[in-house]
Order: structure tokens, then C-alpha cells, then sequence
């Protein structure tokens, strides 16, 4: 069963990607709901929940195409399996952006990397600045499902239908100029807690710190001045900090002045270093240590030992490409700059000790979230190991041994950011499954596939018989989707 979204101008017409690239940034112009019957391999039986995948799934507003990665409509897929069977659903979330897409040819707002015409006062001023797309991220916790975009609050989805519910301010507390709730939570799983940022820019720049209890109710444990670095994407978590790695990422005012997007306005400026930034999870100020500049988007887990804290990241080669990459990346997504998993070790002297965990490039790095904020043995992430640039496989770095396997996935494949499933609540560490989205580009389609994590052996091929578009990030939860659950039509949806 599928049901069309609005008409795509470039949809089936002609090809939008290098040549490697298949149509991977095609517009997913469906929303399907089907049992997924072409499996190769065995699915696991043992292998019971809902895999929630999101990303862009159009990069258009009506006609009008949009120039970032990070500007198309947010889309989530539903990856539900009972143990016998598995099921597929996507469906966008009906942002203001995309309703504006199903009845006008043109965005309203501008989005981080594509400026409306007409300049700063068309794009800040009178426009408001970026648009929130909800692509980003998708959290589950509180039984409320979250889609995440870090400029902005989170739109709540039905965990069953996709349907959209509205936008989530946390019964008011996200409000005003404190609506960022970025894409990024860690929890705690020994409290249940989830925390996050937001990221703040009047009076000054500054981070909210964002508790939100196991109940779901949100509260603000602090604000952290960001003194020139008004950017940040991740946070990682301990049992005592969230902990921020900021980057010098500042804005050029004349840049933004000049009405160009956001993201061309950011600079990477290496004289004014990293800040390590530690906030205390009861409250207190936060510790700031300072380091060399590092370029980095996405952190991994983070914890405490013995007096010192330790952070892992995935370090880039280059700032500077990697902004043009994205900005480009109908035809440049293989060019990414080269990328490698670090960890940072924060003495409790004001020390950073700097340790290389791969020197293979990839991104996207995951590890078991039972060991959120303790030691972790290891990391997981998409690799960019083949000739073509492309992220062709999944990487498993044992932090302890530095040894890190591949599991390529075929020439011409796009590989997804890999979840961990731990195969039962209680086992141990990589004793599990490996979910990631591929995308074939020699089929022009996508298909699910599950490794064993213990060898990164596959075992199995979910095959979808359409595309899903490049995606960020996911969730896993052992909470089986109703199958049942009607398919929601958009005259349902509220419209505000
Ligand atoms: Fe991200």
C-alpha cells in the first residue's frame, strides 16, 4: 500500500547525482505500508522491536529546489519486526515546510544552506530565519516519539502511524527564545534521563542544558556561554556531565549580512582552539579545558575514569571541504574530507590526552547504549574504506585493542548509520545485531541489513522494492509498532 506526497519536479526525469551515486538523493515521492517479503538470509527471531530510521526524504518545496543536505523534508521509516515478520511505513512529518510544499511552489523560509531571494531582511528578518525541517534525529523516550532538528523544538510523531501530532514544547517550557531542543539526547540508562541542548543566540550566544526525567518533563539544569563558537551539532553524556566538544565554528557577520545561508556564513577558526566543556549534571559551573582546533560534527560515548573524563569523536581532515561537500552534495558527496575515530582524554590536571582508535574514515559512530556513560569496548560506524569515496561498509573498532573490522557492502552502496540491538536486554556488550539502511545505487533501491556484531557477519537483507534517500540518524526500541494502526491521511493533520 503506498500513497503519493506532492508532485516532484525531478522525480523520474533526470539523473540528479554523480554517476557513483545512483538517485540516492532522489525524492522518495511514496509513503508506503507493507510487509516486507523478499529477505535474503534469515531474519532473526530473536530480533523484536522498532527500528526508526530518519533523514530528508525531498530536497523541494514544491517546485523549488532546495541547495543543502541538510534542508530537505524530514521523512521517518519504520522498520517493525515481531518476530516472525518484518514491516515497512514512512512518512513525513508534516512541518509548516511541508505543508507549504503540498499547496505552493515556493519555500516560506530559508533553510541553513539555501537563502530565500531578497537578502538578509528576506531571510532573517522578515523570514525568521531556517526553517524547521524535523530531519535530523528521532528519540523515543517518555513513550513519546520525537522528531529532532537542532535549531528548533521537536515535533511529536504517533510511535504507530507516523502521524504527526504537532509540534512538542514540553508542556510550554520550550518557548520564546528557548525553543532548541537539538537532534542529539543521550541518556542515562541507569536513570532513565535524557539530556540535551539547545543552542541559544540572544542576548549572546549560549547552550540550554535540557534534563528531561524519565517521566518526560523537561527542565533547564544550565546555560553555558559559548563565548565565539556559536555552533555545535552533538553532546555526549557521563554519570557526572554532559559533556560539549566545541569546535571553533563562528559565524561571519558579513557573511550573513549579505542574506547568504547560515551554514556559508560558518568559519572554521583554528587560532581560537577547541573547548573541552564539562556541565555537571546536578548543577554547579561548568569546566572548560582548552585544546587545538579540531574539526568534528558527531561525538560517541563518553565517561568517566577515575578522575579524568574521556570523549570519543569522529575527527575531519578539513572544515572547509567538508562544508562545500554538503553544500554540494548532489554531485560531491563522495569528495567528503577524510575522517577517523579519536578519543580525548580530559586529566583532572586540565590535561587533553589525544589517542587515535582507527585510522580508517568513516562517520556516524555508535556503540551499545547500555554503556552510555561508562567504558564502552566498542564503536561501530560507516565507513568510507573503498575506492569511490562512498560510505561502502560498516567499521568495528575495539577501542581496547585498537583493531578495527570492515564489512564492505558491495561497490556503489551507501551505507547508513549502523544501530546496535543487543540480542537480549542482559547480554553482553556486541553480543547482537547491526541494523543499517543501504541504498543500491545500481537498483536505484534501498534495502535494511542486519549484521551480527560479534563478526560483522550478515545475516540478512531486508529488500525494499523503492529507494529511502540518504538518512542521519535512528532509534531502536523493543516496543513492537501496532500493525494495525490506520494509515493517517493528511486532512487529519493539524495545520498551524
Ligand atoms: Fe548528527
Amino acid at each position: 500500500m503506498s500513497r503519493n506526497i506532492p508532485p516532484s519536479p525531478i522525480a523520474g526525469s533526470s539523473r540528479i547525482t554523480a554517476p557513483d551515486m545512483g538517485w540516492i538523493f532522489a525524492p522518495l515521492v511514496h509513503e508506503h505500508e507493507y510487509v516486507i517479503d523478499q529477505i535474503d538470509g534469515e531474519l532473526p527471531s530473536g530480533l523484536i522491536g522498532t527500528l526508526y530510521r530518519i533523514g530528508p526524504g525531498k530536497w523541494e518545496v514544491g517546485r523549488t529546489l532546495l541547495h543543502h543536505l541538510f534542508d530537505g523534508d524530514g521523512m521517518v521509516s519504520q522498520f517493525t519486526f515481531d518476530g516472525r515478520s518484518a514491516r515497512f511505513r514512512n512518512r513525513y512529518v508534516r512541518t509548516s515546510q511541508f505543508r507549504d510544499g503540498m499547496v505552493s511552489g515556493r519555500p516560506r523560509h530559508p533553510g541553513v544552506g539555501t537563502a530565500l531571494p531578497g537578502g538578509f531582511w528576506a531571510n532573517f528578518a522578515r523570514g525568521g530565519g531556517p526553517a524547521n525541517v524535523a530531519n535530523t534525529g528521532v528519540a523515543l523516550h517518555a513513550d513519546r516519539l520525537l522528531a529532532l532538528w537542532e535549531g528548533g523544538p521537536p515535533h511529536r510523531l504517533d510511535p504507530d502511524t507516523l502521524e504527526t501530532l504537532g509540534v512538542h514544547d514540553f508542556g510550554g517550557r520550550l518557548r520564546g527564545m528557548l525553543k532548541a531542543f537539538s537532534a542529539h539526547p543521550k541518556w542515562d540508562p541507569a536513570t532513565g534521563e535524557m539530556f540535551n541542548f539547545g543552542q541559544d543566540f540572544t542576548p549572546l550566544p549560549s547552550l540550554n542544558c535540557w534534563k528531561v526525567d524519565r517521566r518526560g518533563r523537561l527542565r533547564r539544569l544550565a546555560k553555558v556561554r559559548m563565548m565565539n563558537m556559536p555552533w555545535n551539532h552533538d553532546v555526549a553524556l557521563t554519570r557526572e556531565h554532559m559533556v560539549f566538544v566545541l569546535d571553533p565554528y563562528m559565524f561571519d557577520l558579513r557573511t550573513m549580512l549579505s542574506g547568504a545561508p547560515v551554514l556559508d556564513a560558518i568559519r572554521h577558526r583554528p587560532e581560537k582552539g577547541t573547548r573541552f566543556v564539562l556541565v555537571p549534571r546536578n548543577g554547579g559551573p561548568a569546566r572548560i579545558v582548552e585544546h587545538d582546533a579540531l574539526v568534528h560534527v558527531h561525538v560517541a560515548n563518553a565517561f568517566e575514569d577515575g578522575a579524568d573524563t574521556v570523549v570519543d569523536l569522529v575527527l575531519f581532515d578539513d572544515f572547509s571541504a567538508l562544508r562545500r561537500d554538503l553544500s554540494e552534495f548532489r554531485t560531491r558527496f563522495t569528495d567528503l574530507p577524510s575522517s577517523r575515530l579519536m578519543r580525548y582524554r580530559i586529566t583532572a590536571g586540565g590535561r587533553v590526552i589525544e589517542t587515535p582508535l582507527s585510522e580508517l574514515a568513516g562517520e556516524f559512530p555508535q556503540y551499545d547504549w547500555r554503556r552510555s556513560t561508562r567504558p564502552h569496548r566498542y564503536t561501530y560506524l560507516a565507513g568510507r574504506t573503498g575506492p569511490s569515496g562512498a560510505y561502502d561498509s560498516v567499521l568495528k573498532v575495539d577501542n581496547d585493542t585498537g583493531n578495527t573490522q570492515v564489512q564492505e557492502l558491495g561497490s556503489h552502496t551507501y551505507v547508513g548509520e549502523p544501530i546496535f540491538v543487543p540480542r537480549t536486554p542482559d547480554a553482553a556488550e556486541d553480543d547482537g545485531w547491526l541494523l543499517s539502511v543501504v541504498y543500491l545505487a545500481a537498483e536505484h533501491r534501498s534495502q535494511l541489513t542486519v549484521l551480527d556484531a560479534r563478526d560483522l557477519a550478515p545475516i540478512a537483507a531486508l529488500h525494499l522494492p523503492h529507494h529511502l534517500p540518504f538518512g542521519f540518524h535512528g532509534t531502536f526500541t523493543r516496543r513492537v509498532a501496532d500493525p494495525a494502526a490506520p494509515i493517517p491521511h493528511p486532512g487529519r493533520l493539524p495545520i498551524r
